[in-house]
């Protein structure tokens, strides 16, 4: 059986020997498709292979079509936007992510960016995050991770998640539900999202709510650039002159942003939120397990997709 590793971005070594390690003591073997430039090269490595480990990589229909003997296909990471499930779905390939894995690492970038953007990215005097507040929108692994460490940081925090099942966790953490999103932005000074990426997600942060924000309001992005309306987002940033934006990754207006705002806006040029050895580890060989789980014993534990 083979197992390819298609990552644009590809993971630490460390991951990857782990990753073949778990694969050989399988009786399976590991093909890697790092740093590839063009759909080709996906469609082309994708052919014989019968699983797959991807990160942010797209699998689309065509790349489903493609991989003929594909039988699983595992996100290492937490958001799936990327997979195409309906076409994995129609052909029977499991799809899997590997949630909380990587959860460590968004959360200290989440921070970090805070922080940088207090500090003036380090260009000036700036402000301290203790005593301000700190909204968490969706309270997931990432999203808790966020606000203990805002806690522990002297943040007031704040949560809005209407999918988290025992509320009683909110109170466990020290954390204040808000009742709506509406009301979060407004107490919040600083504001971590960590909604996923769906067709009722996308775009929904805009003007309204980047209006609502108390005084040198700060958005931290480490979820996905498509829940911003960036056009709504920048005209509130050039309205009000104390908003800002830091994002992980950059938005498809990166130019705009960059030249209007300068210092107010933060923009990775890559995804760097699971950019850790730890996360490429916890991933990685997460999904390498979940891929011989499932192909020697049809363990079926994360399948995003029921057929
Ligand atoms: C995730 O959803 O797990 C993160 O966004 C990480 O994405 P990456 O694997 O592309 O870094």
């Amino acid at each position: 059986m083979k197992i390819l590793v298609a990552t644009e971005k590809p993971f630490a070594k460390v991951a990857t020997d782990g990753i073949k390690d778990i694969a050989t003591k399988a009786g399976m073997e590991v093909v890697l498709l790092e740093k590839y430039t063009t759909k080709e090269e996906l469609l082309a490595a994708v052919a014989d292979v019968d699983a797959m480990i991807v990160r942010s990589d797209k699998v689309t229909p065509e790349v489903v079509a493609a991989a003929k003997n594909l039988k699983i296909v595992v996100r290492a990471g937490a958001g799936y936007d990327n997979l195409d499930l309906p076409s994995l779905t129609e052909r029977k390939i499991v799809a899997m992510n590997t949630p909380g894995q990587n959860s460590n690492a968004v959360a200290e970038l989440a921070i970090g960016m805070m922080i940088f953007m207090a500090r003036a990215q380090f260009g000036g005097a700036g402000t301290e995050i203790a005593g301000k507040t700190l909204g968490i929108h969706a309270y997931g692994n990432v999203g808790r991770l966020v606000g203990l460490a805002g806690k522990a940081l002297g943040m007031k925090v704040y949560a809005f998640d209407p999918f988290v099942a025992d509320k009683s966790i909110f109170e466990k953490d020290g954390v204040t539900e808000v009742g709506s999103v509406k009301e979060l932005y407004e107490k919040s000074q600083y504001l971590s999202l960590h909604i996923p990426a769906t067709a009722e997600t996308k775009g929904s942060i805009g003007y309204e709510l980047a209006m609502s924000m108390p005084k040198g309001g700060t958005i931290v992005n480490t979820a996905r650039k498509e829940v911003i309306d960036e056009a709504g987002l920048a005209k509130a940033m050039t309205e009000r002159e104390d908003l800002k934006y830091a994002t992980d990754v950059a938005p498809d207006a990166k130019e705009e942003y960059a030249e209007k705002f300068s210092k107010r806006y933060l923009g990775t040029p890559k995804k760097m939120g699971a950019e850790t050895a730890e996360a490429n580890i916890n991933a990685g060989l997460a999904a390498a397990n979940q891929i011989v789980g499932y192909l020697k014993e049809g363990n079926t534990k994360f399948q995003l997709n029921k057929f």
